[in-house]
């Protein structure tokens, strides 16, 4: 287990991040993060550079550090560069994925009452479209998807289209046990998506030991990336079994009048026009993690959140987090204040929180008869006087 930063080392990270201030404490990384000075340099000295020679003029002289970006995702996570596509953000990887998978009717789609509000409203979709149906696996006694039951699921695979699974929910506090699920899916031989919107740059990540044939990640969130930026991972040996939905002219080659051939690997689930300064952030963003080290940022955002959890229940709130392992988002209700009512006095005390609501998570709020909840997320550059401060607001209020 890797040790977290130490506070001189948080102050000097904060000093490179301009949104860390006396005067804001930032407690919605799981919405969008800050970002280095380095990746706003990056995006801003490009943008300037398209204004200023043209467009594709300015592409063409950071095509080698383009390329590059590829390559940081691929270490971050463990994979190969043509296993990579480069993505807006986490429900476009994650769609891209999802309706490339092939789905006959009859076949059931496996989720978990945590998977994203977005990633619903596709299986909805695809009852519509393909006549599968939805195999809903509830909560063990922790919180996390019942691997037992998932087991069970899974004793009929040519039954099954898809497992999804949320890693890291949008509330909840928990996190998935993502390889497990793997070890059962690839036993199984069914396609695997993982929705890492809120892992990456968050955990330490390795695609082989999870075994998942596809992964959507964001970069605005716990990457500290811009936003409006993101990526796909395909497994190699997945991607002749999946076909993109919608490939264009970069994702295919139109080689006659009646025919195409899809590109090799992830790059047939991109599309050929793209933000470059977003993309070139995203990058920034993933180096100045590697260099931070992606094992001591989740070291220390476990440990924040152990501490805000511990001082939420000491200011009366009540706290809702499931999970053997928890991570970083942290989801709370006052006793008498609706959710909006605490984030808004958060705002007005300089504290940046949000409000969970049930298009985002409404199977998992149904299920724990949950309200509206306030989410409080840490990162890195959360500070132990941070928290101590959020919880004194708390208790106030
Ligand atoms: C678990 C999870 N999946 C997917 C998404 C969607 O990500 P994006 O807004 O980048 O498409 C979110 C956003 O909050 C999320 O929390």
């Amino acid at each position: 287990m890797a040790t977290p930063f130490t506070s001189d080392e948080i102050d000097a990270i904060r000093a490179t991040t301009p949104g860390c201030t006396d005067r804001l404490i930032h407690l919605n990384h799981a919405g969008s993060s800050l970002p280095d000075q380095r990746v706003l340099d990056v995006q801003i000295g490009h943008l300037r550079r398209e204004a200023t020679i043209g467009g594709y003029e300015a592409a063409a002289e950071v095509a080698g550090d383009d390329a590059a970006v590829y390559d940081s995702i691929a270490t971050l996570i463990g994979s190969r560069r043509h296993e990579i596509a480069r993505m807006e953000h986490a429900t476009a990887a994650w769609n891209a994925a999802f309706w490339a998978i092939p789905k006959r009717a009859g076949q059931r789609i496996i989720t978990h009452d945590h998977d994203y509000g977005a990633n619903w409203i596709a299986f909805l979709r695809a009852v519509e479209v393909h006549g599968v149906t939805i195999d809903r696996i509830p909560s063990d006694a922790h919180g996390q998807i019942d691997l037992e039951r998932l087991a069970t699921a899974l004793e009929h695979p040519d039954d099954v289209a898809l497992v999804s699974l949320a890693w890291i929910p949008t509330s909840g506090g928990l996190v998935n046990p993502a390889a497990a699920v793997g070890a059962l899916t690839r036993a199984a031989g069914v396609p695997f998506l993982l929705d890492a919107c809120q892992a990456v740059g968050h955990l330490d990540i390795d695609v082989e030991a999870i075994g998942c044939d596809a992964l959507s990640a964001t970069g605005r969130k716990f990457l500290r990336g811009p936003r409006g930026s993101g990526f796909l991972f395909v497994r190699g040996d997945a991607v002749d079994h999946f076909v993109p939905a919608q490939p264009d002219h970069h994702g295919a080659d139109w080689t006659a009048m009646d025919r195409y051939v899809l590109a090799p690997g992830a790059q047939r689930y991109e599309y050929w026009e793209y933000s470059h300064a977003s993309w070139l952030g995203l990058g920034a963003a993933i180096d100045v993690a590697a260099s931070l080290g992606v094992d001591r940022i989740q070291a220390t955002v476990a440990q924040r959140a152990t501490q805000l959890r511990d001082r939420l229940a000491g200011a009366s709130m009540n706290v809702h987090d499931e999970g053997i392992a928890k991570c970083g988002i942290v989801t709370t209700t006052h006793p008498r204040l609706t959710a909006a009512a605490v984030v808004s006095e958060l705002r007005a005390n300089g504290v940046n929180a949000s409000a969970t609501f049930e298009g985002s998570a409404r199977a998992d709020m149904e299920a724990r008869d949950l309200p509206s909840m306030v989410r409080l997320s840490v990162h890195c550059t959360t500070t132990t006087d941070e928290v101590e401060r959020v919880a004194a607001i708390l208790a106030g209020l």
